[in-house]
């Protein structure tokens, strides 16, 4: 026990001493020949010198922000990066790749910026940031039903393109749509029309990627293994992915949507209570999210819980209304709470951006507003029964914060094999829950009150919950579940986070990790480390 502690002190000592000796290094001339090698390494026809951005240059600081979508990380001690290399063509990233690993430093991978956990822009240890923004084309080929995007675009960008195009296409995907391709697609990425066709990952048919030895590979030269990791595992654990071949897939001219809430006063308890026990059992082409939060009781005053159900549904308003009197009769919906609108329009919808805005908006890559946030994530595998629910909403407004969604699951989601990509979360699981926590008060000690408040509830629902391992949605990133993979027992720690994430596709992925990557260079807080028999504990600076 002794020697274990000894090893373990010895080892976190000597992480701390080459952290300062390399932050000396890149504070002499690290930088500077750092930033030789990126020149060294581009090619004439597409110079990398306009691409690099050190604290000296102009406009340093408003590249960095410009894709913070937490402000949580946009304090002035949030760690920044020595450089910021903003890569125009692929050889950008090749560069990056060589030169980051020959001079030992980590790199960060940025494509939109919404990890809920700055894990794309913040490291503790001296960074440079790969910040794919400029790399967003979109190549829609509506005859093959296929499209090429670059993962620099963002999701609104996605369907934008889409729709321009054909307004029977639409894409499975997020719904907020300053979302980033890059990370959303290798996190898997769910959005209103999983329940017909399965996640973003789901429906990938190909990629380019710069791997770890700096070469540009496709599907066919990467093999079926890093592709696979690459649907589901996060990303920047394997690769720089460069761009997807998604497949389109097909939306009726019309959908219909709707939104309609109900408090406790008008019978919420009972509504949720039959949500439960239909949502994840509905046709496939109708996806209800409940959305629950804690409001004032426009009778009494007093505190209370509202529950929120919005709707997609791939079909018009009275085929929604007969399956909803006869599946969900108790949430009471009427013809004229539905409205029937195209389905990029539905995107806005679900944005909450007013309906007669122009589809251009989701072109917008800066959201309306931004704030800080805390986010968790459970899976709901049984009903909770009604008792439950009550306590449920005690708590609830007893906390006050956070809300929480109810993303029901079954359908395509259920059909398709745990193992067919690292996404685990498959039949079994009834629903995913996701705590929210948005302030707008900057400072830690608020932030550290909404992150307990959030791990109160979490906490609180335990019983309620997937338990061995408690799953989480690996894009809901939550620093919670451990970050950082120092010394001995990074593999056991990471083992402990990654079956929450991954399940049974965990060792896979190691193994592949392990293959593709035996130095670890595409790392971060909670990437997938290599086999403990190829650690090399130096290299875990
Ligand atoms: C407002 C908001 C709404 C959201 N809504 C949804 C939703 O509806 N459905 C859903 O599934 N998720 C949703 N998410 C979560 C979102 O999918 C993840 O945060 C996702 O990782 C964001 O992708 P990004 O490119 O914007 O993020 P980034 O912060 O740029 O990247 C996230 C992670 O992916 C890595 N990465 C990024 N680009 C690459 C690349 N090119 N190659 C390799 N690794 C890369 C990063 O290093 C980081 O680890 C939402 C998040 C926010 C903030
Ligand atoms: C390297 O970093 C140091 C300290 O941050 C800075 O003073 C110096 O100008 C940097 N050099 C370049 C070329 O950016
Ligand atoms: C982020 O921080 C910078 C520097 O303090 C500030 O100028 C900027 O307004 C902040 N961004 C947001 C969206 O608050
Ligand atoms: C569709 O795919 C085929 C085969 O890959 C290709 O030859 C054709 O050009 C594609 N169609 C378009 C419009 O790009």
């Amino acid at each position: 026990m002794g020697v274990l502690k000894a090893v373990v002190v010895l080892t976190m000592v000597s992480t701390v001493l080459l952290s300062i000796l390399w932050r000396a290094a890149l504070d002499s001339d690290g930088n500077q020949t750092f930033i030789q090698c990126l020149l060294d390494n581009s090619l004439d026809s597409h110079p990398i010198s306009s691409a690099i951005y050190t604290p000296q240059s102009p406009s340093y600081s408003s590249v960095l922000e410009s894709y913070i979508r937490n402000l949580r990380f946009n304090e002035s001690s949030t760690p920044k990066p020595f450089l910021i290399l903003t890569p125009l063509h692929q050889s950008h990233i090749q560069a990056a790749v060589t030169c980051g690993k020959t001079h030992g430093v980590r790199m960060k991978i940025r494509s939109g910026g919404h990890d809920y956990e700055g894990f794309s822009y913040v490291s503790t240890l001296p960074f440079f940031l790969l910040d794919m923004f400029n790399l967003r084309s979109i190549h829609v080929d509506i005859e093959n039903e296929t499209a090429w995007v670059q993962t620099g675009a963002t999701l609104g960008e996605v369907f934008y393109r889409i729709a321009e195009k054909s307004n029977t296409h639409g894409f499975p995907a997020g719904v907020c749509p300053t979302v980033g391709v890059g990370g959303h697609v290798s996190g898997a990425g769910y959005g209103n029309m999983m329940r017909k066709y399965g996640v973003s990952a789901d429906n990938v048919l190909d990629a380019v990627v710069v791997d770890a030895n700096g070469r540009v590979l496709d599907r066919q030269s990467m093999g079926e293994d890093l592709f696979w990791a690459i649907r589901g595992g996060g990303g920047a654990s394997f690769a720089v992915i460069v761009a997807y071949k998604i497949k389109l897939v097909r939306v009726p001219e019309r959908v219909t949507v709707f939104q309609v809430e109900k408090t406790l006063e008008e019978d919420a308890t009972d509504i949720v209570d039959q949500w439960q026990h239909v949502a994840y059992n509905l046709p496939e082409e109708l996806f209800i999210r409940l959305m629950l939060d804690v409001v004032k009781s426009r009778e009494s005053g007093e505190k209370t819980v509202r529950a929120s159900f919005v709707s997609l549904f791939l079909g018009d308003s009275d085929s929604l209304l007969s399956i909803m009197k006869e599946r969900f009769p108790k949430l009471g919906l009427s013809k004229s709470e539905c409205i029937e609108m195209s389905w990029v329009k539905s995107v806005l919808f679900w944005s909450n951006i007013p309906l007669d805005t122009d589809n251009r908006v989701l072109l917008d890559r800066t959201p309306r507003t931004l704030d800080y946030l805390k986010r968790k994530s459970d899976y709901v595998r049984e009903a909770i029964p009604k008792a439950g629910l009550e306590s449920i909403w005690k708590k609830m407004i007893e906390l006050e914060t956070p809300r929480m969604f109810f993303n029901p699951y079954g359908g395509k989601m259920a059909e398709i094999a745990a193992e067919e990509i690292p996404f685990p979360h498959r039949a079994g699981n009834l629903w995913k829950i996701q705590y929210l926590a948005n302030w707008k008060e900057p400072g830690v000690e608020t932030a550290n009150r909404y992150i307990e408040l959030s791990r109160k509830l979490h906490e609180f629902m335990t019983p309620f919950v997937s338990k061995n391992p408690r799953q989480a949605f690996l894009n809901y990133r939550d620093a919670d579940l451990g970050s950082n993979y120092h010394g001995k027992d990074m593999y056991e720690e990471a083992r402990a986070q990654g079956v929450k994430w991954f399940m049974g596709n965990f060792d896979r992925l190691l193994k592949i990790k392990t293959e593709v990557d035996p130095s670890n260079f595409f790392r971060y807080e909670q990437s997938i480390p290599v086999l403990p028999s190829q650690q090399n504990l130096d290299a875990s600076v």
